[in-house]
């Protein structure tokens, strides 16, 4: 199990290339499943992640081939099984569900388990499969789908909490081959499901709204393979953003597309440091004094859950009280504890809710990471703390971060990563 050190102290500046968004080219690559023929895709990044995907896509029959970011598929034949060993390690592969259903009229897929940042309930996403005609049971751990026909339908995709990203997805994915109009009603309008409606499209489906929540598909008989560009991965993009804010002199931002990131540059703003964009990139340097702020999390466009630790850890140098709430994940504030032993001042005065006092003193300690985002909070923490920060478990951030550590470096972070051979 890797470790990584990082030193805290040195000064960052330079450019950062943003790579293809991993919750993009996630459900994307399972709609390759949706054709017989073949789907080039871009700008995949080179993360465990789509590893596992593809694990699963190669374990339903699909040929995969995959060579420096981009990766081609041809689903020809297919088993309609996804296997608990491999859907246990990501909880994305729930959204081969969808297009198994919408091709194959079938689907036994494993309940993906447990997952650390809280409760992710599947409930929305298999009341929209029977809304379209499809018997949904769940047996052994199993989710198992069938149809005889899918019909399009009016289907609701908001929960308590929000809209669902890739229930929306699943949807979309069984509908476009679904017979009639499906009306997918509080769609959620991230730019990663608009992203794959593009990619639907220009495999032939008919679909309009994406990126509103009012989705309307057509669907149709049958679709064929195209080729696609992943969009950049705007948390990766605001991952680096508020490394260049935490430790930073001019830290950019390239191959993003700023509008994604709008909630997390205005947050920026708001705390005391200075952005400026171009047509494909964002810089932030330090604008005078740091500010305390507040954040609550919301659906796209809001301000993204995938980006509260990183503000937590970022609160820390802000003089004041920051109030950050999630209310998408109100339990993912596992970070918290790490960061308190790091030397920050937070409460956590309710479920959802950590006030933050930045005293602006982080000191380096072994930590742990508990999944994908807590640990890059603790990657940024351990850059501004005094000493050498050991964060443990990085295969969390591996998961999601195509080549932090190298990434950082390049902008003058030292970081060292310890290859201990135990699993
Ligand atoms: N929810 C339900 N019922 C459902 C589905 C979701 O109540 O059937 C609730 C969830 O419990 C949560 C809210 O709805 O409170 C939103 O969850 P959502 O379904 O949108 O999450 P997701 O689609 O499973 C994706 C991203 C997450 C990101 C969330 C929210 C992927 C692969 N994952 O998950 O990304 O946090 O949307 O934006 O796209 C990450 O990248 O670190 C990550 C966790």
């Amino acid at each position: 199990m890797d470790k990584i050190l990082v030193h805290g102290g040195p000064r960052l500046s330079g450019t950062v290339r943003i790579s293809g968004s991993k919750n993009s080219a996630l459900p994307i690559l399972a709609a390759t499943l949706l054709t017989k023929e073949e789907c080039i895709i871009h700008r995949v990044p080179d993360l465990s992640d789509i590893h596992y995907m593809l694990q699963i896509l190669a374990f339903m029959g699909c040929e995969v081939e995959r060579a420096s970011g981009t990766v081609i598929v041809r689903a020809e034949k297919l088993s309609t099984l996804a296997p608990y060993d491999i859907v246990r390690k990501m909880r994305a592969s729930v959204c081969v569900m969808g297009p198994l259903l919408g091709r194959e009229r079938e689907a036994t897929v494993s309940l993906p388990g447990g997952c650390v940042i809280g409760d992710r309930p599947i409930d929305l996403h298999l009341r929209g499969f029977e809304k379209l005609g499809a018997m949904v049971r769940v047996e052994s751990g199993y989710v198992k789908l069938f149809a005889n026909r899918l019909r399009g339908s009016v289907v609701p995709m908001r929960g308590k909490f929000g809209s669902t990203v890739l229930g929306t997805d699943n949807i979309l994915m069984a509908a476009v081959l679904a017979e009639g109009v499906t009306i997918i009603e509080g769609a959620a309008a991230e730019p990663e499901v608009v992203d794959l409606a593009n990619f639907l499209i220009a495999m032939g489906a008919r679909i309009e709204g994406a990126g509103t929540d009012r989705i309307v598909v057509e669907g149709v008989s049958s679709l064929h393979g195209a080729e696609h560009r992943v969009i950049p991965d705007r948390i990766e993009a605001g991952t680096f953003l508020v490394a260049g804010a935490m430790a930073g002199d001019r830290v950019t931002v390239r191959r993003v597309e700023p509008s994604h990131l709008a909630a997390i540059t205005k947050a920026l703003s708001v705390a005391g440091f200075q952005i400026s964009t171009e047509s494909d990139a964002i810089t932030v340097g330090r604008n005078g004094s740091l500010h305390p702020f507040n954040l609550t999390t919301a659906p796209y466009p809001g301000f993204p859950t995938d980006m509260q630790a990183q503000f937590c850890a970022l609160a820390t140098l802000c003089p004041g009280q920051s109030h950050i709430k999630d209310t998408i994940f109100p339990q993912r504030f596992m970070h918290v504890a790490e960061l308190k032993r790091m030397g920050a001042e937070i409460d956590l005065p309710e479920v959802g809710r950590a006030v933050i006092t930045g005293n602006g003193r982080l000191s380096a300690a072994p930590v742990m990471a508990s999944d994908l985002r807590a640990s890059a909070a603790l990657v940024l923490a351990g850059l501004k703390a005094e000493g050498v920060t050991e964060i443990n478990r990085v295969y969390h951030i591996d998961r999601g971060y195509e080549h932090l550590d190298d990434k950082l470096i390049g902008i003058g972070a030292q970081i060292e990563r310890l290859k201990t051979g135990r699993p």
